[in-house]
């Protein structure tokens, strides 16, 4: 297939990028580098040993995306351009809401009027909220708690009523847990701009000697040792269910998570990494973080059943890679 791929730079687009190569699939890809760098795109050619088409685009350019749709032969869209800082949302909402919405609103405009109907869509377990562990696709999603959250709820609902409106569509919803790790070749892995906000960076930056300790976000959570538990999925893992999602898309919306269906807390993941890399983390407990939930972890079944995709990395794979990329940065 020819796919076109949004913010195919990012974390989770290079990542699925290589994956889809691999897969022998095509790919153009358009970024505007607000949260990546120009150089990953020779560095999935290198894993790769591929060509992949660039442009540096907006995806909020409405005229410019036209134009791409113009001029390729499109099967498909994986759309994952998008802004993801959460607190960084609650400040500058605006930004979240034109970024995220309107680049969405341009992707399924220019999929209905050039005919390419099937479309992947990039969203988050944050749309579920406080709901009850394992959160389930067809569980009622409560209000997010940060305009980020609402970007992607809002967005879900564009496209299944595109869908709804046009039978030719075929759209899957990924709802993605919490990717960490990086690339076996540790060429590629998570690099935002500016200080990272996630967890696996801050601790592979601990490691490294770069910042003084790890805050743990509280430690009187209601789980085994007190501090908040999600599901950390392998970054490739998350790569290979892209490409089974894109293999299986069917007529109609359709909504996935993709996670391990597997709980871990801070210290776990902490001591796991300390574990596995032979280094030290220095940790001090302080106050929750606004708007963090206690207990976040996936119900895989649908994901198994119809794409036939589930996980295959463990959390030790995780902190391996993670930590073997921050040393090649
Ligand atoms: P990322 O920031 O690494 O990648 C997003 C990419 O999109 C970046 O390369 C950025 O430069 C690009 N981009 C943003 N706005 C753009 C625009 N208007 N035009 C062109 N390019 C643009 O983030 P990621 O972790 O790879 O996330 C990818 C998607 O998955 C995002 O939509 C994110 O909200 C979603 N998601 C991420 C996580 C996570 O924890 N990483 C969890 C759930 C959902
Ligand atoms: N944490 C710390 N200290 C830190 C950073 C994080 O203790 O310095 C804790 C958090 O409190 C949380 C866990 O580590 O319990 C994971 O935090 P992240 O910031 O890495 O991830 P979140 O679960 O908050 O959110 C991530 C993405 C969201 C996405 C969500 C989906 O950032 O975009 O996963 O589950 F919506």
């Amino acid at each position: 297939m020819n796919i076109l791929v949004t913010g195919g730079t990012g974390y989770i687009g290079a990542h699925t990028c290589v994956s889809l190569l691999e897969a022998g699939h095509k790919v153009i890809v358009l970024d505007n580098f607000i949260n990546s760098k120009k150089d990953i795109v020779g560095k999935i050619e290198y894993i790769t040993n591929k060509k992949i088409q660039f442009h540096e685009v907006d995806v909020t350019d409405e005229l410019m995306i036209d134009k791409i749709f113009s001029n390729y032969d499109l099967d498909a869209v994986i759309h994952f351009a998008g802004l993801k800082a959460v607190g960084e949302s609650v400040i500058d909402p605006l930004k979240y809401y034109y970024n995220n919405i309107l680049s969405t609103l341009n992707i399924a405009k220019a999929c209905g009027k050039y005919g390419v109907f099937n479309l992947i869509f990039s969203s988050s377990a944050t749309v579920y909220g406080e709901n009850t562990v394992p959160f389930v696709e067809n569980m009622e999603l409560l209000p997010p708690i940060n305009p980020y959250g609402y970007t992607k709820m809002m967005s879900e609902r564009i496209l299944m009523d595109i869908s709804n409106s046009n039978p030719n569509f075929s759209v899957s919803i990924l709802r993605y847990f919490n990717p960490v790790g990086a690339h076996k070749s540790g060429l590629i892995g998570e690099l935002p701009k500016g200080n990272p906000n996630n967890i696996m960076p801050i601790i592979t930056k601990v490691a490294k000697g770069l910042y003084d300790k790890l805050k743990i976000f509280g430690n009187d959570y209601p789980t085994n040792d007190g501090t908040a538990v999600r599901d950390y999925i392998h970054v490739v893992d998350l790569a290979e269910g892209h490409v089974a999602a894109i293999e299986r898309l069917k007529r109609g919306t359709h909504i996935y998570n993709l996670g391990t269906g597997q709980g871990t807390s801070v210290l776990e993941l902490v001591h796991t990494f300390e574990r596995v890399n032979g280094v030290k983390i220095c940790c001090e407990i302080v106050e929750r973080r606004p708007g963090d939930i206690a207990v976040c972890y996936a119900d895989v079944s649908k994901a198994a059943n119809e794409l036939g995709w589930k996980t295959k990395l463990t959390i030790s794979d995780m902190v391996k890679d993670a930590w073997y990329f921050e040393n090649k940065i």
